[in-house]
């Protein structure tokens, strides 16, 4: 592990693999239960709940001692990442920081922004939605964290999401069930942005903490993740109807090969059954659409 104090950056080996860098296009999330220790959660939820005094290891410019105790008091503490024992132990979390020199390449950038969704349990469900200023394509300039510092079983009302809904507008209604991001104290929720996602229900009595935060990517993407030797880009699978096509122009994206992504539409590539008795036609066409990330045309391609 390497951290730049100055440019607020990290790199690492990356941990995760071909078909893990795939899911992820295609599911828009994945789960670290527990993967902080007990002592920096229950640290964490002591800072947050203003029972411990700031101990920035650095004052930024253009801020003063009387700001970080201002914003330390805010619905965005972003001074919690400007104390040492949270930097080494929850963001630079040696499970999460693989993932995230995985997805976004090297010369990670940390947070700057913290946004603490603090419930008093128990609490009805929040309505399904995309979060603000969400962008639908197939770029991946940024991934976003949630970090649960208590336990946070479903009585406690964990963030609830839909695996894939991070590729276009979706809808939900209240009554239909999502994926729990549930776990031990110190689970870390990894996802696109734009994913759907609500507050669960909550049925127990206490107090929800959680963080939300983004990590960024600083170098043009490339596929310098783990490789598997036998990964076929022809034959991987890529998601059902009209999933396929974004799943797949996201994971060429990551592999800094996004200009060579073409489309022929059908049951052709990225698209494939497993009852099909040859690989599908349509790989490597020179000549074809993109997915419509932006849903301007009736067929769902957008000519390049
Ligand atoms: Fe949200």
């Amino acid at each position: 592990m390497e951290y730049n104090a100055a440019l607020r950056t990290f790199d690492c080996d990356p941990t995760l693999t071909d078909s893990q860098v795939l899911d992820f296009c295609s599911q828009g999330f994945l789960l670290l239960p527990g993967a902080v220790p007990d002592e920096i959660n229950r640290r964490t939820c002591s800072y947050l709940e203003g029972k411990i005094p700031i101990n920035p290891s650095y004052i930024p410019e253009g801020l003063t001692r009387a700001d970080l105790e201002r914003i330390r008091a805010t619905h965005e503490p972003s001074t919690i990442f400007l104390e040492d024992w949270f930097i080494e132990q929850v963001l630079l979390n040696p499970a999460l920081a693989g993932v995230m020199r995985s997805l976004l390449g090297p010369n990670v950038g940390l947070p700057v922004l913290a946004s603490h969704h603090r419930v008093e349990c128990p609490a009805q469900p929040q309505g399904w939605h995309h979060d603000a200023d969400h962008l639908f394509g197939p770029e991946l300039h940024f991934v976003e964290v949630f970090y649960f510092p208590q336990d946070t079983p479903p009585e406690l009302g964990p963030t609830e999401l839909v695996p894939g809904t991070h590729l276009f507008p979706s809808r939900r209604e209240p009554g239909e069930k999502g994926v729990l991001a549930e776990g031990p104290a110190g689970t870390l929720g990894i996802h696109h942005q734009s994913i759907l996602h609500r507050r669960g229900s909550s049925t127990a009595t206490g107090l929800r903490h959680m963080l939300k935060y983004n990590y960024w990517r600083t170098a043009p993407p490339k596929r310098d993740w783990v490789r598997e030797p036998d990964f076929d880009f022809r034959r991987a699978y890529y998601g059902g109807h009209n999933t396929a096509r974004y799943a797949a122009h996201m994971f060429y994206w990551l592999c800094g090969q996004a200009d060579h992504f073409r489309i022929i539409g059908g049951q052709a590539w990225p698209w494939s059954s497993v009852n099909q008795i040859g690989p599908s036609y349509g790989y490597g066409s020179k000549e074809g659409y993109l997915p419509d990330w932006r849903k301007n045309n009736q067929d769902g391609y957008a000519v390049p």
